[in-house]
């Protein structure tokens, strides 16, 4: 994989603060939206090798047209950034208000009055493994950021990362306290992975003003492995008649990702894989992006190729949807072979704001009657999870057990009218997975085990610190759409 930065290069405007009207229920930008000659919206991201590099992307107004970034090793010395190096940054200037569709200047209403920001972004490489760094950011002349501390990733040993679905609606008012808690439980973790629709509305700066605001500083710490789902493609500019969507305008700019020289560039930067130790190798697929039979085909090469002990895929619309009236067969059809060929070991999902949590047992010939003699009756091949930490939730299928079942996947768990996150761990060759509510209790749990052979063995939780969680036993459920994102 080559890393690659999208240049927009055009003359910035001398802007010092953006200070339009917003389009949201007719306030003012806030103070917190607003882009300045500070740098905000930090966000680390995890480039080729994580275990000697690491990517930070920052956002300040337009004028400020230059940044660089430092970076030291962190050491309890108060004074460890005198030994700090500097790195220039790559520079991408964006037009919130504005958009080119088909040869057109279209205005992004939502953004309307916003003025020109931009993204900056530095890789830090050539680093040590397993080793805390601390960087800073700088906006204008002297406008430099606290410094924050990263470590990278160990060439192998236990980590441990979190998993969240859909954020989406409420971002601030309501998902800013499951991404809290999330951190809260695992500060420890080495990457949060968000299984898409971060947002609801793809192009809408003040949602991912929302969504930044929530995270806080967290990822200025912990890296984010986004995916794209649905909500982060909009329609502006399209003709009505279409059926097609296009990237947000704000997620090449201010997340730097790997590329997939390979793949047509409408998959660059939503579908990428991450080495991240000698036992864990993450794939991140695009579902909305189409190219579905193309990402097919690169996840079977990449899986072919890799000979890491965990294999984990990610991507937005679940293989076995959980929502009621809801299914995604062709995405099934062309994927579902891919992972079942190499045993991917995990799949995390969102989409269909519910909690599901189904398996595809091995096939009968690995369970042997040695097997059977060693208590090893609860063979796995895949698991699948379908979570949602926001606030937006749908109803489960109809007829729940039954009606979540197809081709072969067996429901464990299930929830609705619930926000979650979750803290997988590996260690070895033993994958443990916790799911939490926001209010940090434990909802459903499993450990993996894998044999020499490579054959998986299931240990189910102990189970949940709280009762089902179903519409007809919780508070009352009026939606979302009085929330502030809506
Ligand atoms: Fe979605």
């Amino acid at each position: 994989m080559i890393r690659v930065r999208a240049f927009i290069l055009s003359a910035s405007l001398s802007i010092i603060c953006a200070t339009g009207a917003n389009a949201h229920q007719g306030h003012a930008a806030p103070p917190w939206q607003q882009s300045s000659v500070w740098p905000d919206r930090i966000v680390v991201t995890l480039p080729d090798d994580p275990a000697t590099s690491f990517a930070v992307t920052w956002r300040t107004s337009a004028d400020v047209e230059n940044s660089v970034a430092e970076i030291a090793v962190a050491t309890p010395d108060a004074r460890f950034d005198l030994a700090a190096e500097s790195r220039t940054a790559v520079s991408e200037e964006l037009d919130l208000a504005t958009v080119k569709r088909l040869g057109a200047d279209v205005p992004v209403e939502w953004n309307s009055m916003l003025a020109p920001v931009r993204f900056h972004s530095v890789t830090f490489d050539g680093l040590e493994p397993d080793t805390l760094y601390a960087y800073r950011v700088r906006g204008a002349d002297s406008a430099w950021s606290e410094w924050y501390q990263v470590r990278t990733a160990p060439v192998d040993g236990p980590i441990s990362f979190i998993y969240v679905g859909d954020a989406q609606n409420g971002i601030l008012s309501h998902w800013a306290r499951t991404i809290r808690a999330a951190f809260q439980t695992a500060p420890d973790a080495r990457f949060i992975l968000h299984a898409g629709d971060l947002v609801n509305r793809a192009s809408r700066d003040f949602e991912w003003a929302e969504w930044f605001k929530s995270v806080g500083f967290i990822h200025g710490m912990i890296p984010a492995m986004p995916v794209a789902g649905n909500h982060e493609y909009d329609r502006i500019g399209l003709p009505e008649d279409t059926t097609s969507r296009i990237l947000s305008i704000l997620w090449r700019p201010q997340f730097t990702l790997p590329v997939e020289e390979t793949l047509h560039a409408d998959l660059r930067e939503t579908v990428y894989d991450v080495r991240y130790t000698k036992d864990l190798h993450l794939f991140v697929l695009d579902t909305q992006a189409g190219r579905i039979d193309e990402q097919a085909e690169w996840l079977d090469k990449a899986l072919s190729e890799s000979d890491a002990r965990w294999r984990i895929v990610s991507m937005h619309h679940p293989i076995f949807s959980s929502g009621r009236g809801r299914d995604n067969a062709d995405r099934r059809q062309i994927l579902l072979p891919v992972f079942l060929k190499h045993n991917v070991d995990l799949v995390l999902q969102g989409h269909d704001h519910t909690y599901a949590r189904g398996l595809i047992p091995q096939d009968d010939t690995t369970q042997t009657p040695e097997r059977i003699a060693m208590g090893d009756t609860d063979l796995i091949k895949t698991m699948f999870v379908n979570s949602v930490s926001g606030a937006k939730q749908y109803t489960f299928k109809d007829d729940r057990w039954d009606g979540y079942t197809s081709d072969g996947v067996e429901l464990k768990n299930y929830a609705e009218n619930t926000q979650f996150f979750q803290v997988v761990r590996i260690y070895g060759n033993t994958l443990s997975y916790t799911a939490y509510t926001a209010t940090r209790e434990i909802y459903d749990s499993f450990v993996m085990t894998k044999g020499e052979d490579a054959v998986k063995t299931l240990l189910e939780g102990s189970g949940s610190t709280i009762d089902l969680r179903l519409f007809e036993s919780t508070m009352p459920y009026p939606g979302v759409s009085d929330l502030s994102a809506e």
